[in-house]
């Protein structure tokens, strides 16, 4: 029986044994792992790639909310990668506090101002971002912008929901249409393409554009002819903004520009609030000097809501959200995981912006 007893406890003790070698060799390769910080809960085709990757560490921000910046400058010390989305300022003072292993810096956009490119340039780290995958969402949300402030929609479902409601009256609440219309679009990209190819068939009877030069590959799939700004101003019945944030299209929609538009158009921004100078554009709402301004993108983010923007009958304000689609934001995530892992492996990233 002591036999027995002893043969047993020494198989107990060997299987013992060799869970904790396991464990011990796990937490070794876990170690040895490119570290991979998560800035924020992504949705879940993003993480799950990461992880059934096996191939990094990853730690996360698992918050809806914006990781604060001084616990992100301590987390980011040391990683090998960053997966990040568009409230998170990627400059000097989080490159350095990231340290010497920084290979990559995945965002979750398709803009990319939030990061300062000459110091990931100097640094030699690579950046992946998440273009294409959005078009059609931001496209769809524009359009509905579009509609919702040239045919009032907010204001009348107020007026409906309040008692501003009385009879029918001939001229109550009309707005414009998009039937015989000129459409400019201010940065003709993937986007601008997608929202033109979805206005043609309301009847828009010409689309023009401006951008740092005439983009024929681009303008030829909507017949769109190329215009200097200020032709864009004065001819368009509808103003649409889809430029990325630069250093020369910062502010690029200001008394200048709106003084010249006609006072029936229709101001439409889903790129980034910082193109348009807003008191300008709270000037030219408010004086009549355009018809209307629908913005998913204002300066800061959130707009307080004692902003003068939000007084005005004829501007409506939409929070961010022209890529929020379930499908849309899962394939944005999938991306960013994917340009991720590539940079890890020194691969080609599915989505690499060139610095
Ligand atoms: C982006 O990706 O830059 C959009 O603004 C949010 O989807």
């Amino acid at each position: 029986m002591w036999g027995r007893l002893r043969s047993d406890l020494t198989k107990a003790l060997v299987s013992e044994f060799r869970t904790w070698a396991k464990l011990e060799t796990m937490q070794r390769v876990m170690q040895e792992l490119p570290r991979v910080y998560v800035t924020r809960q992504v949705p879940p085709d993003g993480m799950k790639i990461l992880k059934q990757s096996g191939m990094c560490h990853i730690e996360q921000w698992d918050s809806d909310d914006p990781v604060p910046r001084q616990e992100l400058l301590k987390q980011v010390s040391g990683i090998d990668g960053l997966l990040c989305v568009l409230t998170e300022k990627i400059d000097a003072e989080l490159l350095d506090a990231a340290g010497p292993k920084l290979k990559v810096v995945s965002t979750m956009s398709v803009g990319y101002d939030h990061l300062s490119l000459d110091e990931l340039r100097k640094r030699g780290i690579r950046v992946g971002y998440t273009p294409d995958v959005l078009t059609n969402a931001v496209a769809e949300l524009t359009i509905s912008l579009l509609l919702a402030t040239s045919r009032r929609i907010v204001e009348a479902a107020d007026e409906a929901k309040n008692g501003g409601w009385g009879t029918w009256r001939t001229m109550w609440l009309c707005g414009y249409e998009l039937p015989h219309s000129t459409v400019g679009i201010l940065g003709l990209g993937r986007i601008g393409v997608a929202i033109a190819e979805r206005l043609k068939p309301f009847g828009v009877q010409k689309f023009i554009y401006t951008d740092v030069g005439p983009r024929p590959e681009l303008a030829n799939k909507i017949e769109a002819e190329y215009v200097p700004l200020d032709v864009l101003a004065k001819e368009s019945d509808f103003l649409i903004v889809c430029c990325a944030l630069t250093a020369e299209t910062q502010e690029i929609c200001n008394s200048s520009m709106f003084s010249k538009m006609k006072n029936t158009a229709i101001f439409i921004n889903t790129s980034r609030g910082g193109v348009v100078n807003q008191d300008d554009l709270y000037k030219a709402l408010s004086s009549g000097q355009i018809a209307g301004a629908g913005l998913d993108v204002t300066v800061p983010e959130p707009l307080p809501t004692s902003h003068p923007l939000f007084k005005l009958k004829n501007c409506t304000i939409l929070p961010h959200i022209a890529s929020a689609t379930y499908s849309t934001r899962n394939a944005m995530s999938a991306l960013a995981a994917n340009n991720l892992l590539a940079a890890l492996k020194d691969e080609a990233m599915p989505k690499e912006l060139k610095l």
